[in-house]
């Protein structure tokens, strides 16, 4: 096995079948380091740092994707035809669209709306729907319910965007009843679906361009908590 141009991985079995992508790598560190049994550091290329260890005796990677579509298509296509992933799974965080999402709570991104054009590569003949894949998607759902962690499951909005020239834009992806922007998912959504693996977003709301409300850094532990355990359930 060689290494990509950036994953620093030669011999297989280094990266697990499952990998978690927070967006930060230095997030993915604290995962590691605090969930994981026995990490072990697979990648630092461009400090996108990477790990495989252990959660409850299962292998799982966790590794960091950077910000946006461009960032998180690179790593999740190297990351699949490369190291041989089956389960992609982003851990981020959105903010909300809709009045009745506030800071804290759990998103799972059912579908991924998108202003991207990355679509465009696989010269579909219409507009496609980037979709979650449903074995994770319904498992996230049954432990979040079993673990009594409330979660709000639907469209999510992958934006290339973060500082919008028209700040009143979002309101239309609001009214088609979007739940909450990100900037990552519809990219790994696509690029699983056309590898035929699975991918599901799971994000936590930082922030609501309804209220202005946004969380403070130091209480995002617990939620942050939440969201990985239902995360690690998956691998
Ligand atoms: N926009 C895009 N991505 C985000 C946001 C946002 O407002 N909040 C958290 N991730």
């Amino acid at each position: 096995m060689r290494p990509t141009p950036h994953i620093s991985v030669n011999s297989p079995g280094q990266i697990a079948e499952t990998v978690l992508m927070p967006g930060d790598p230095l997030r993915a560190k604290f995962i590691a380091e605090n969930f994981l049994e026995n990490p072990v550091q697979f990648n630092a290329v461009r400090n996108m740092l990477g790990y495989t260890g252990t959660y409850n005796g299962k292998p799982v990677s966790v590794m960091g994707s950077g910000m946006g579509i461009p960032s998180i298509g690179i790593y999740s296509y190297e990351l699949i035809h490369f190291y041989g992933v089956k389960n992609l799974i982003r851990v981020g965080s959105c903010g909300a669209f809709q009045p009745g999402l506030k800071v804290r709570d759990i998103v799972l991104g059912m579908s991924a709306s998108t202003n991207s054009n990355y679509a465009n590569q696989f010269g579909l003949p219409g507009t496609y729907a980037p979709t979650a894949s449903w074995p994770l998607l319904r498992k996230a759902v049954a432990v979040a319910e079993e673990k009594g962690y409330p979660v709000k499951v639907g469209n999510i909005l992958s934006s290339d965007i973060f500082y919008d020239a028209d700040p009143e834009a979002w309101k239309q992806w609001a009214k088609m009843g979007v739940l909450a922007v990100e900037m990552e998912a519809a990219a790994l959504y696509m690029n699983a679906a056309a590898a035929g693996v699975n991918a599901l977003c799971i994000l936590t709301v930082s922030d609501s361009l309804v209220s202005k409300e946004a969380l403070p850094a130091a209480e995002r532990e617990q939620t942050f908590t939440q969201m990985m355990e239902i995360a690690l359930s998956l691998a």
